[in-house]
């Protein structure tokens, strides 16, 4: 049921915003703690009950900063927005990187924050990945970590500006083996405190694992909450785990998995002429004891000698029996009589 509710929504909305009503609860009924009043602040570091994964980096440990930056080494007072990919010393997830001021606007604006693995939150977690990601339909949420910035203003604005405020949300969700983020866009009214515009998605400072939302650092991302990479507007969700970035599927394409960073790699040593049976029924052996579900391809198969390098991935979803059925036929399919064209017959 849960893809055809989506789908309705996505046809009703073709433009327009996460309501505020969609988002996780946030404020004080909620227990979220406010991050007390402050210009280019952040709050005091986070430890956190599980080990969140965002690609390479593995923290327990996060700061949640005003300038629309949640951060997982150091807290950031960095009030202009930085181009991404920016190499080396920012690990930020950027829902909205911009001079965000909270000291004058008293109890019309905050930024709440709370850990959380309260049933509500998991379950509101399970649905919209399970949505998002049809792929992922055993997931279950253990953990959640919400942070809501609600009708924050810039810095230095004056007069009629200070009226104008920014409503937005990123959830940090896990369920111990894989990572999502999901941003939500309520209301964004302005887009700059002085020149740079807000830079908006994520970097983990490699050059390979960032994500910069087109238009971020231009007057383009007043458009924010009529963008998305689901066909949500207003949302944002990427899966933060794996080697590679990969967009949320579209809809009715469910067929893609998931490849985590060499969960399971068997390395094969072709110069030692190892006899292709042996090699299957190691191989059988192997998969047969892992915990292989429909979620996602698991398992890598590399064989390598000083003259040949192949390699072999399952890129499709595939079940235990599945890939068994594979291995089975490595030796024998097309007529192949040797390990490299056996290997590469198999993918
Ligand atoms: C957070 O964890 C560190 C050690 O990892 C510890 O030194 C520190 O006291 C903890 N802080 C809080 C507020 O619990
Ligand atoms: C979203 O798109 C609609 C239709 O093009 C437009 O009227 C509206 O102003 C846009 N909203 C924002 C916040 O850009």
């Amino acid at each position: 049921m849960i893809p055809v509710i989506c789908l309705l929504l996505v046809s009703d909305k073709v433009f327009g915003n996460v309501p505020t009503t969609e988002f996780f609860s946030y404020g004080h009924g909620a227990k979220d703690t406010i991050l007390h009043p402050n210009d280019d602040g952040s709050s005091p570091v986070q430890n956190i009950s599980v080990v969140f994964e965002f690609f390479s980096e593995h923290r327990k440990q996060l700061f949640v900063n005003t300038n629309g930056l949640i951060s997982f080494r150091n807290s950031i007072r960095t009030y202009t927005p930085e181009p991404f990919p920016k190499i080396g010393v920012r690990i930020v997830l950027a829902p909205f990187w911009a001079d965000i001021d909270t000291r004058m606007c008293g109890s019309t604006c905050s930024i709440w924050y709370r850990e959380s693995t309260e049933l509500v939150d998991l379950s509101k977690a399970t649905i919209e990945i399970r949505t998002y990601f049809p792929v992922m339909k055993h997931f279950n949420a253990k953990w959640t970590y919400i942070v809501t910035w609600y009708n924050v203003p810039f810095y230095g604005a004056h007069g009629s500006e200070f009226n104008k405020r920014n409503t937005f949300q990123a959830i940090l969700i896990t369920d111990s083996k894989s990572a999502f983020v999901i941003y939500n866009y309520n209301k964004i009214e302005w887009i700059a405190s002085k020149k740079i515009p807000a830079q908006v998605g994520f970097n983990i400072g490699d050059d390979i694992h960032f994500y910069s939302v087109e238009g971020s650092r231009t007057s383009q991302i007043i458009n924010l909450p009529n963008l998305s990479n689901v066909g949500y507007p207003g949302k944002f969700v990427f899966r933060v785990d794996l080697r590679d970035i990969r967009p949320a599927p579209t809809p009715g394409d469910p067929g893609q998995c998931f490849l985590k960073a060499a969960d399971i790699v068997v390395v094969v040593d072709m110069s030692l002429s190892i006899d292709i049976n042996a090699l299957k029924n190691l191989l059988s052996d192997v998969i047969s004891e892992l915990p292989i579900n429909d979620m996602e391809c698991q398992i890598a198969v590399q064989s390598f000698s000083t003259s040949a390098k192949t390699e072999l991935r399952f890129r499709d979803q595939k079940t235990k029996t599945e890939i068994l059925a594979h291995i089975d036929k490595m030796n024998i399919a097309n007529g192949v009589s040797n390990l490299e064209d056996a290997l590469s017959s198999t993918t």
